[in-house]
């Protein structure tokens, strides 16, 4: 009985080392945590049960029957984050460099359908070399049933991927398939093809960093939704984003206890400029809506001409987007609406009411905009609004002009309620513009054409640049004082909480990606 006992407390022993103490030092070594450390810091204290410790690979090519670590390379299991069940593997790099075989695919695979079956979101911890070479064949099937359950947990149950190492090659698909990503620093990179082939294609030098690192990811291709400094702070923010989030797509966000109080902001008042073309943070409307530091911004430096992000009001989980007036005025283009639109459609699908801050001047004019698809880019956003179920509330702090005024949430796709500040101005475009297109006769053949076309600006903006003549429609359903707006939105949702609306009957829609 006791060597029984032994041999059991030895595995566990043995498991617990990975890839031994020389790998684990050269870990800690490159500024990076061990696979289990990181779930130690991601799980609440004592809560990880782990599955499949002693699973070994099944390979004997190339000497592999000899070389067998318990758990092989994947740390997989279940625990707790603030007291809620979430499933989490983590790659262990000492192993075969976290490289991906059949039986490290069937660990994760294994997690990912018991996530799905009991309603719990899935983080992945990932930190490898990618397929294992010596497996061939077996670990892209591994990696192709990982793909598989990643679509079919999509809009099931959250999945989180945190890239704390190499990702590369086709391994990349997985996290991209999830619904957030976030990247450390200087330790981890993701890219398709690595600077090598990228040497001998295209005959580019470029260092791994450069090519997939998380500054480039966050910032140029818009892959990560964040970068974080470090391994540390990388995993409080999934803790985080995680408090937002329901478990399951038949849940609702937690609703934090919340005591009513003066829900007045007097800092409203003063933050939108009376000169129209004068910019402003809109970040500062925000914070003054929601409570007190709940703003979680995703995609920070990612097309910071809109904000979206997570946040609470009166305890209540929201999902903000927010044209931002102080990046190119805060238009709509090409990447600011693939921005908004993934956004939007993770916060309906996981029941999360949208809240919109709307100044918006248009879509960007160019070539650049043109070529790259704004048309097709520009309608994800309009076709994410209008299929969120979610309750959805727009506030127009400013302008709303064009088409962009119909895409932000407008009543017309389905908000619930849309509110205006008394500085809106919800037109088909700026007064000056207007006047030069349909008063350019009369312009042309007054004797002072610059005092003709400030005459006619100041009378179309008289007709326009304002929210009554949306209000007198009821495109509008309140105008209100910036100081209110919390109040208002406060019982806006409250009222909405319980609200129902069924999409038409169908497989699937075909949104214009
Ligand atoms: C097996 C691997 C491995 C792999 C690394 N190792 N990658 N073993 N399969 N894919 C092993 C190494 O042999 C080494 O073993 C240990 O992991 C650590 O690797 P090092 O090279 O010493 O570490 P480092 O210098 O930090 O470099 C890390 C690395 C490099 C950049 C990831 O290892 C590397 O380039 N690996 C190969 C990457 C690759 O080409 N993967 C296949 C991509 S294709 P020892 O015993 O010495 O500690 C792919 C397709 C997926 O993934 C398709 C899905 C559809």
């Amino acid at each position: 009985m006791a060597d029984s006992r032994d041999t059991l407390r030895q595995k566990r022993q043995e498991s617990k080392l990975g890839g031994g103490e020389k790998r684990i030092e050269s870990q800690h070594g490159k500024g990076k945590l061990t696979a289990r450390e990181r779930i130690d810091l991601l799980l609440d204290e004592n809560t990880f049960c782990e599955i499949g410790a002693f699973v070994t690979h099944r390979s004997s090519d190339f000497g592999m029957e000899r070389q067998k670590i318990l758990g092989d390379g994947v740390v997989t299991g279940y625990g707790k984050v603030n007291g809620r069940l979430v499933y989490v593997f983590s790659q262990d790099f000492t192993v075969f460099g976290g490289s991906l075989s059949e039986t490290h695919a069937e660990k994760i695979c294994k997690i990912m359908d018991m996530a799905m079956e009991n309603g719990a979101p899935l983080i992945g911890l990932n930190d490898s070399g990618g397929a294992r070479i010596q497996e061939g064949v077996v670990s892209l099937g591994g990696y192709a049933d990982i793909f598989y359950r990643n679509v079919m947990a999509s809009g099931v149950v959250p999945q989180i991927s945190a890239i704390m190492g190499p990702c590369a090659g086709g391994a990349v698909y997985s996290p991209a398939l999830t619904d957030f990503i976030l990247m450390v620093e200087h330790t981890s990179y993701m890219f398709v093809t690595g600077p090598n082939v990228v040497k001998t294609v295209t005959n580019e030098d470029v260092s791994s960093e450069d090519l997939g690192g998380a500054s480039v990811h966050s910032q140029k291709s818009g892959v990560a939704h964040f970068a974080t400094a470090n391994e540390v702070e990388c995993i409080q923010n999934i803790r985080k984003m995680l408090s937002y989030m329901p478990q399951n797509c038949e849940e609702t966000p937690l609703q934090l206890e919340y005591h009513a109080q003066n829900e007045i902001r007097e800092g409203l008042k003063s933050i939108v400029p009376d000169n129209p073309n004068q910019p402003y943070d809109m970040h500062e409307i925000i914070e003054n809506t929601v409570d007190l530091d709940s703003f979680l911004e995703v995609h920070k430096n990612y097309a910071e001409n809109i904000i979206v992000g997570f946040a609470r009001l009166a305890g209540r989980s929201i999902g903000v987007v927010a044209n931002q007036p102080a990046h190119l005025a805060g238009v709509l283009d090409v990447h600011s609406s693939q921005k908004g639109a993934r956004f939007v459609r993770f916060c309906d699908a996981f029941n999360i009411p949208l809240l919109v801050f709307e100044d918006v001047p248009g879509f960007l004019p160019g070539t650049d905009q043109e070529w790259n698809a704004i048309i097709t880019n520009g309608a994800k956003l309009l076709y994410a609004f209008s299929e969120a179920t979610v309750p959805r509330i727009t506030v127009i702090t400013r302008k709303a002009y064009g088409g962009a005024y119909d895409v932000m949430n407008s009543k017309h796709i389905g908000a619930d309620m849309n509110f205006a500040w008394p500085s809106a101005q919800i037109a088909v475009m700026g007064a000056k513009g207007a006047a030069e297109i349909i008063f350019k006769k009369e312009i042309d053949t007054a004797p002072n054409t610059n005092a003709a076309l400030k005459e006619k600006e100041q009378e179309y903006g008289d007709i326009f640049a304002n929210p009554y003549r949306a209000a007198e429609r009821g495109f509008v359903d309140e105008v209100i004082f910036p100081e209110e707006t919390r109040e208002k939105l406060i019982r806006a949702f409250d009222m909405l909480k319980k609200k129902v609306r069924n999409l038409p009957r169908k497989k699937h829609g075909n949104i214009p990606l």
